[in-house]
């Protein structure tokens, strides 16, 4: 059998897209499935990690998984403070919401007859990896960029100004892969090296793949 090769490491996985509520019954959410995060969580148990799972959505985990389920981004923020330290490493498939309503209504919000327009106020959220990138003392950090135009470009300032180790490039446009679907087609931004664009395949495969580069460059450190 192959050797594990992450075992002793703790890898920290967020998976899913954040849940911003407008009030107790409504949020806002984006079109993340946590696919890409539970594979992610399933390639690293198996290389032997102990890995922790932070999801907004209530997939089967792979077994030996801690998952802590939250659905802010502040809930998120917070847990992954509590994990980090002890990460060797952190990948953040979350999409993370930039933005919050500013104050959620505590009662249901009852739709207005004297008006057709409704206004909700919204203000910045952490950026998580960022911060992240900013305490940085041993980790290894993985991000992702889903956009819908100028990938790599974007992604290339993601890399730079969140201190990332890896930044990964998914052009979301593409009905094919991306959300919801079980393949993915992605670009992979390491710091410091040319991009390495990775065929259509199943997540798993893309999450075993990019695993196995990252380890090797974790090895190099
Ligand atoms: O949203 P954006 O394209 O900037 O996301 C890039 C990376 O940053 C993703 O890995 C995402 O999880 C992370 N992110 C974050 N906190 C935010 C927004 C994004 O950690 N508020």
């Amino acid at each position: 059998a192959d050797e594990q090769t992450l075992s002793g490491k703790h890898v920290v996985v967020t998976a899913g897209g954040t849940q911003e509520p407008i009030d107790p019954v409504r949020y806002i959410a984006n079109h993340s499935s946590g696919k890409m995060g539970y594979a992610f969580a399933q390639a690293a148990v198996e290389q032997g990690a102990q890995v922790t799972l932070i999801t907004t959505v209530d997939l089967t985990p792979p077994p030996f998984t801690t998952v802590v389920h939250v659905k802010t981004a502040q809930e998120m923020q917070n847990a992954l403070q509590r994990y980090y330290e002890a990460a060797d490493l952190v990948i953040m498939a979350a999409a993370v919401a930039d933005y919050r309503i500013a104050e959620p209504a505590t009662q249901k919000m009852k739709k207005q007859q004297d008006t057709t327009a409704l206004h909700l106020k919204l203000v910045e959220n952490p950026d998580i990896l960022a911060e992240l990138g900013a305490q940085k003392t041993h980790q290894y950090l993985v991000g992702f960029a889903a956009e819908t135009q100028q990938l790599l470009q974007h992604a290339q300032v993601k890399l730079e100004k969140k201190q990332a180790d890896l930044l990964i490039a998914n052009d979301v446009s593409q009905t094919d892969i991306g959300f919801g679907s079980a393949d993915n087609a992605v670009t992979l931004l390491f710091k410091n090296e040319a991009p390495v664009a990775l065929p259509k395949m199943r997540k798993i495969e893309v999450a075993r793949q990019v695993l196995q580069m990252i380890q090797l460059r974790m090895e190099e450190a």
